[in-house]
């Protein structure tokens, strides 16, 4: 659905901007994992795409509340980043597949690096509602880059934090770390949200110990609704066979083993439809 949210709150969270709006029925319809598309630069902007942002908080204030945080990328985060209370602001959501939760009280590790750890809030709430235990590894490039910590400490069981600069937790990335939070955690589960290449080698540290891993992408969007193709990654189906899926629609939440990485920003060739090749086209 499409609402004009007035901005209630902006606030610096160390290297992101957090905005609280008003989105009833967003808010009302959201689940983990979800996302909303935001208009930006105004009325008479030449900056025509909407831009894709996870929702970190839904609080039931003022008839429903969607927390936004992100990064200044661009002039249209740029644009974000300037917004002051009582704002407007044109959101469409909650868009994608949201994360699928166990239904038994499973060990689950949360992994997010940047500010993709803001996601996994809402799904450890989810989570521990259904009696799971979490776990967080939480990273960033430097310590103002690690987003959540605190409140990640205050939720779960153990929070183990990871920086590429040593200035906070352990120096490396959060899948440098993962193998020994696994083991310590005796986790079942793994949760992860961050670049590509994070949720890449989260991915083969998972598929290492045989447990399964939930990867929630960031792939560019135009449209966010489907319609566009912008956003295609290879994905292989039940089937076994690759299809380009619209991480928009089809996603962003992915089993991470399903996902071939190596290919994303390319159409294999033994993608069903792919130029030349695609295994119903053969022969
Ligand atoms: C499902 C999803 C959830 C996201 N959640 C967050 C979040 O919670 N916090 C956050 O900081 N960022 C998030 N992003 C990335 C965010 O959408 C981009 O940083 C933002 O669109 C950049 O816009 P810009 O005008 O500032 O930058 P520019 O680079 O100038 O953007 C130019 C164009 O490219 C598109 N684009 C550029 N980079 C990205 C990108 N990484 N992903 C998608 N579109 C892109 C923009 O939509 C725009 O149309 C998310 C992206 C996706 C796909
Ligand atoms: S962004 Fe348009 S189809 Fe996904």
């Amino acid at each position: 659905m499409q609402v004009t949210g007035t901005v209630l709150t902006t606030r610096r969270v160390d290297a992101y901007h957090a905005l609280t709006v008003v989105a009833p029925g967003i808010a009302e319809r959201y689940r983990p994992g979800h996302f909303v598309s935001v208009a930006v630069g105004g009325a008479h902007t030449s900056m025509i795409t909407r831009r894709a942002l996870t929702v970190h908080d839904v609080k039931p204030d003022y008839g429903g509340t969607v927390e936004l945080v992100f990064t200044v990328r661009g002039p249209g985060t740029a644009w974000l980043a300037e917004r002051r209370a009582r704002d407007t602001l044109d959101l469409v959501g909650p868009l994608g597949r949201p994360f699928p939760l166990p239904r038994d009280p499973v060990h689950c590790v949360l992994v997010g690096a940047e500010y993709g750890s803001a996601v996994l809030f809402p799904v450890a709430d989810a989570l521990m509602e259904r009696g799971c235990r979490v776990d967080f590894l939480l990273g960033g490039a430097s310590a103002d880059r690690v987003f959540g910590a605190m409140r990640a400490r205050r939720m779960a069981e153990t929070t183990t934090l990871t920086t590429e600069d040593g200035s906070l937790g352990l120096r490396g990335k959060v899948a440098d770390a993962l193998p020994s939070v696994i083991a310590d955690t005796r986790a079942d589960a793994v949760y992860a949200c961050g670049p590509m290449e994070t949720l890449r080698a989260v991915t083969a540290v998972a598929i290492e110990f045989d447990i399964p891993v939930q990867v929630a992408v960031e792939e560019s969007m135009a449209c966010g609704i489907g319609v566009c193709m912008t956003c295609v990654i290879p994905v292989i189906g039940d089937d076994g066979a690759t299809r380009m899926v619209r991480a928009c629609a089809e996603g962003p939440v992915f089993r991470g083993e399903r996902v071939r990485f190596e290919d994303v920003g390319t159409i294999p060739f033994d993608a069903l439809g792919a130029p030349g090749g695609g295994a119903r086209h053969a022969g």
